[in-house]
C-alpha cells in the first residue's frame, strides 16, 4: 500500500509540475510572441482540472506517506521531521501561488488588461517551478533520512 501511495505521489507530482513547465516554457512564450493572451487563457483553463486533481492527489498521498514513515522518534531524530515541516510550508506556498494564477490571473486573460495578467502569470509560474525544485529535493531527502 505504501509503495502504491509513493507511486501515486510521484505520478501526480509529474502531471502537475510537468504540465506547468510545458505551459510556462512552451505555450506562454508562444502566446506572448503572437500577442494573443486569449489562446493561452483557453489552454490554461482547460488544464485546470488536471492540475487541481493532481494537487489534491499529491497532498492526500503525501499526508498518507507521512503516516508510513515509521516511529515518530526515529523520524525526528534523523532530521526527516524538520525537513518535512519545511517541505510542508513550501508546498503551501506553491499551492497559494498556483491558486492565485489559476483563479485570479487566468480569468483576467479574457479582459482588456490581459497582457499584464500574462506577465504576472510568467512570474507566478517561475516561482512555483523554483519551489518545486526545492520540494522535490526535500521529498527525496525525507525519504532517505527516515529509513
Ligand atoms: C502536503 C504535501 C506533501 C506531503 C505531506 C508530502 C510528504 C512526503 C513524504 C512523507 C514522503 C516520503 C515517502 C516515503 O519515502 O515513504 C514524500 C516523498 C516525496 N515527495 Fe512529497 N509530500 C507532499 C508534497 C509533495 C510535492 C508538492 C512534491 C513535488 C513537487 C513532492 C515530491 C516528493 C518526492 C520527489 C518524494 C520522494 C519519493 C521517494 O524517493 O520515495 N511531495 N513526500
Amino acid at each position: 500500500m505504501s509503495l502504491v501511495s509513493v507511486w501515486l505521489h510521484l505520478v501526480a507530482m509529474a502531471v502537475w509540475i510537468g504540465g506547468l513547465a510545458y505551459q510556462s516554457h512552451v505555450v506562454l512564450p508562444q502566446a506572448r510572441r503572437a500577442g494573443d493572451p486569449r489562446v493561452f487563457g483557453d489552454i490554461a483553463r482547460r488544464g485546470r482540472p488536471a492540475v487541481w486533481s493532481s494537487v489534491c492527489l499529491v497532498v492526500l498521498t503525501g499526508l498518507y506517506n507521512v503516516t508510513r514513515l515509521g516511529p515518530l522518534e526515529r523520524v525526528m531524530e534523523s532530521g526527516a521531521g524538520t525537513l518535512l515541516a519545511g517541505k510542508f510550508i513550501l508546498v503551501l506556498a506553491m499551492i497559494t501561488l498556483a491558486a492565485q494564477r489559476d483563479f485570479a490571473q487566468v480569468p483576467r486573460l479574457a479582459r482588456p488588461d490581459a497582457l499584464a495578467a500574462l506577465k504576472t502569470i510568467t512570474w507566478l509560474d517561475r516561482a512555483v517551478l523554483l519551489l518545486a525544485v526545492v520540494v522535490i529535493y526535500l521529498g527525496l531527502a525525507v525519504s532517505r533520512l527516515a529509513r
